[in-house]
């Protein structure tokens, strides 16, 4: 595979990153919403999907044997393959790739995890630059509170029980988090992640995400419209449609 760097494809790739709950998937599928309305052919890859690792992943994860490097290393061949797969063709074809999780998880999670910072980013070599990294920002207060709303258990390698930190999941998953704010916050200038204000309501987020990519839409490839311009819903409709479809 090719090393890590600026890709020279005619598609555009734009990825979401942050901690549990800072609304990476509300934003992203907004966005592929507009996306696709506008013409635009999209592609949506999501972290930890590949059915090549499913079942080891979950066999290990029952049985509570994953090491961090094991961890990480399946992380790393589920990406591999997606990148071969998902991201890739795609980005030949011309096309809008969106990813929600990227190599970012992996740096933040394993080192917060222990393993080697250098080591994790050597890994991800073969990795393509995103056109626009977003790396959603967020108090860790406000997303605990959005993600633990109803919950009953956290999952013990999601509350990070795996490190020892706390016996107490909850107490476990926030040093955990904490832990992994700190790597983010360290990628901003490293990676040159584009910053939100994640306690942003919705559509105030969804407005700026939109602004930031327009410019890199400048020559791709679209469907012509469907509709008459007219009749084609404004994105303030998506959005409250988009909103109203999750209330239920
Ligand atoms: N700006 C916001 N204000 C209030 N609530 C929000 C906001 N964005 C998302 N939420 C809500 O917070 C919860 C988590 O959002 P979402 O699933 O998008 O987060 P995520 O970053 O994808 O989390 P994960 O990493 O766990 O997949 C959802 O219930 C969502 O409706
Ligand atoms: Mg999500």
């Amino acid at each position: 595979m090719e090393t890590y760097g600026l890709h020279q494809y005619p598609g555009r790739l734009f990825i979401v990153e942050g901690v549990d709950g800072s609304g990476k998937s509300t934003q992203i599928a907004l966005l592929r919403q507009w996306l696709i309305s506008e013409g635009y052919t999209v592609f949506f890859s999501e972290w930890n999907s590949s059915p090549l690792v499913k079942k080891t992943t979950s066999r290990g994860k029952k049985q509570q044997m994953l090491s961090p490097t094991t961890f990480s290393l399946i992380h790393a061949t589920d990406f591999a393959d997606r990148t071969e797969h998902d991201i890739i063709p795609p980005l030949k074809a011309g096309a809008i790739v969106l990813a929600d999780r990227y190599i970012y998880t992996a740096f933040a999670r394993d080192v917060a995890r222990c393993v080697d910072r250098e080591w994790v980013r050597e890994l991800y070599q073969f990795a393509v630059k995103p056109t626009k990294a977003f790396y959603f920002r967020v108090p860790l207060e406000t997303s605990l509170n959005r993600i633990l709303t109803g919950r009953t258990e956290l999952k013990y390698y999601e509350a990070g029980l795996d490190l020892g930190l706390s016996t107490d999941p909850q107490e476990s998953f926030k040093l955990f988090q904490q832990r992994i704010i700190h790597e983010y916050e360290a990628m901003v200038d490293e990676f040159q992640l584009t910053v939100m204000d994640a306690s942003l309501p919705i559509p105030e987020q969804q407005r700026l995400m939109r602004r930031l990519i327009q410019p890199h839409l400048e020559g791709v490839q679209r469907r012509r419209k469907q509709l008459s311009h007219k009749n084609w819903p404004q994105p303030a409709t998506i959005i409250s449609t988009e909103l109203h479809a999750k209330e239920r």
